[in-house]
């Protein structure tokens, strides 16, 4: 059983990771901004507040937790990107300050910064709206932030370039840089499955200090 404390757990993402996470027995810290966002009540989840921008916050819920998870950003319009490299940068500060005592962190990123096929990146494709742009790159320049970090143990996973609500299969595959596409072209993943991959990697540490990435 783990102690995961996980920002971002009332957004389509965390709530899938929130759930995967007490199904398979770990206890659960859910940080919110507005802890009337989450209603639901179980032995194993604590819900409260926090600020993924205030490294004191940060500091303050991770201490004693095994790993934190951060599931923030969120919404499809302009201004999510804001959130994104602060949130990584401030997240690192803060479980920093609890030295080696620290926390693992597992982030959920962006697909942007993913190899395609024809050996571009997501974000070279044609046509992508400029806030989408914003978005992927502001995942993109959190990851180059994390890949700096060797003091706090850090792992990204990057959604395949779709991800929605759907079924949990329980089956995924992953890849490190590489985008993962099926037979049919499609790069897509459901948010439970995603979520299965996480708590996997939070059982199963294999991908410390280094970006994953997951698809069906
Ligand atoms: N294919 C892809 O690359 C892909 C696709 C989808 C999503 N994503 C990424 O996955 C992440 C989660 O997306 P989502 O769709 O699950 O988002 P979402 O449903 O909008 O949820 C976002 C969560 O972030 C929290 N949050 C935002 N700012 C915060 C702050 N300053 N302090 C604490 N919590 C904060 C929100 O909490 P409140 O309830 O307090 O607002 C909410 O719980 C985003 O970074 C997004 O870019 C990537």
């Amino acid at each position: 059983m783990s102690k995961i404390a996980l920002f971002g757990a009332s957004g389509t993402i965390g709530s899938r990771v929130r759930r995967e996470a007490l199904d398979r027995g770990h206890q659960v810290t859910a940080v919110v901004r507005d802890p009337r966002k989450i209603t639901e009540e179980h032995p194993a989840l604590t819900v409260v507040t926090g600020e993924v921008l205030d490294a004191a916050s940060v500091a303050a819920v991770a201490e004693g937790h095994d790993v934190v998870v951060s599931a923030v950003g969120g919404g499809d319009g302009p201004g999510h990107q804001a959130t994104i490299k602060p949130a990584a940068e401030v997240l690192v500060e803060g479980l920093r300050s609890l030295g080696t005592d620290a926390p693992r962190l597992i982030a959920v990123g962006g697909a942007g910064s993913l190899r395609t096929p024809d050996g571009a990146q997501v974000w070279d494709a044609d046509g992508l709206p400029e806030f989408v742009l914003q978005i992927m790159h502001a995942h993109g320049d959190a990851l180059d932030f994390y890949r700096t970090v060797g003091d706090v143990r850090w792992t990204c996973l990057s959604p395949a370039a779709q991800i929605e609500p759907g079924e949990r299969t329980g089956r995924y595959r992953t890849a490190v840089d590489d985008l993962i596409v099926g037979a049919d072209g499609q790069s897509r993943i459901s948010a439970e499955d995603y979520a299965v991959a996480l708590v996997d990697e939070i059982e199963d540490p294999r991908h410390v200090g280094e970006r994953f990435t997951v698809g069906d």
